[in-house]
């Protein structure tokens, strides 16, 4: 299989770099390289929210703004291809054909954010469209897609299975609402549901056995796409 790993900021870097989670994910994501082809995307965390924050004070140039957050995830990225070692191409990818000229030299490609406007979820869709990967691995703050917000509702149910469609329209109304955020951003589902990819949602307990998850044991979301 091709895959795509989807590395949330905020699990890799939740105050600083989790050393044991980078060291066990690492690990994983070798154990997986040897089977199958896979590239790599990590988002920001908090440290980019925190820069992104600060710069507001100096400027309201959004875009600005946005490429400090890129330089961020590209820290973390950079973190992640140490861990790797050999396995990894030992520069953080900046785009998506340079990711399948890695992939073509049996290397573990690993980006960081591409261009302003957008999340490296979104990042991490649009790479699994151009790979034609066949499974996307999202690994997140939370342990799956639930039908409201589990952190507002202690009453939110996790969903095993849902459609693309359903996954679109729970990433807009969490979107829609002042400071709501997704477990997947709308931009990123609206990516999965054109590009017609199987995509897993997981959370970091499950990302502990990437090599289990990607046989589709874990106890995430699986999110079908639309034939
Ligand atoms: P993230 O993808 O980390 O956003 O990018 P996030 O929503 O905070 O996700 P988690 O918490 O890591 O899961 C951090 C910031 O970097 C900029 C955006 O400003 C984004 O909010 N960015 C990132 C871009 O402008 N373009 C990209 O391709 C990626």
């Amino acid at each position: 299989m091709r895959i795509v790993f989807d590395i949330g900021g905020s699990v890799l870097v939740p105050d600083k770099p989790d050393i044991g989670f980078i060291k066990a994910i690492a690990y994983e994501l070798t154990k997986i390289s040897e089977d199958h082809e896979i590239a790599v995307v990590v988002g920001g965390g908090r440290v980019s929210r925190e820069y992104i924050q600060a710069a507001k004070t100096f400027t309201p140039n959004e875009t600005f703004k946005d490429y400090i957050g890129i330089h961020i995830t590209r820290a973390n990225a950079m973190l992640l291809i140490a861990a790797l070692g050999e396995k990894a191409y030992p520069f953080v990818v900046q785009d998506f054909r340079k990711a399948w000229e890695v992939i073509q030299v049996k290397k573990v490609p690993i980006m960081g954010g591409t261009h302003p406007g957008h999340t490296t979820d979104a990042v991490a869709a649009l790479l699994a469209e151009y790979l034609q990967a066949d499974l996307l691995v999202v690994v997140t703050n939370v342990d799956g897609v639930y039908d409201s917000d589990p952190r507002k509702n202690p009453n939110a149910k996790k969903l095993d299975r849902i459609t693309v469609d359903q996954l679109v329209e729970i990433a807009m109304q969490a979107e829609s609402k002042a400071g709501g955020s997704s477990v997947v951003d709308a931009l990123a589902a609206k990516f999965i549901q054109r590009g017609k990819i199987k995509t897993y949602i997981v959370g970091k307990r499950d990302a502990l056995h990437l090599f289990e998850v990607v046989k589709g044991k874990h106890g995430g979301t699986v999110v079908e796409p639309k034939e």
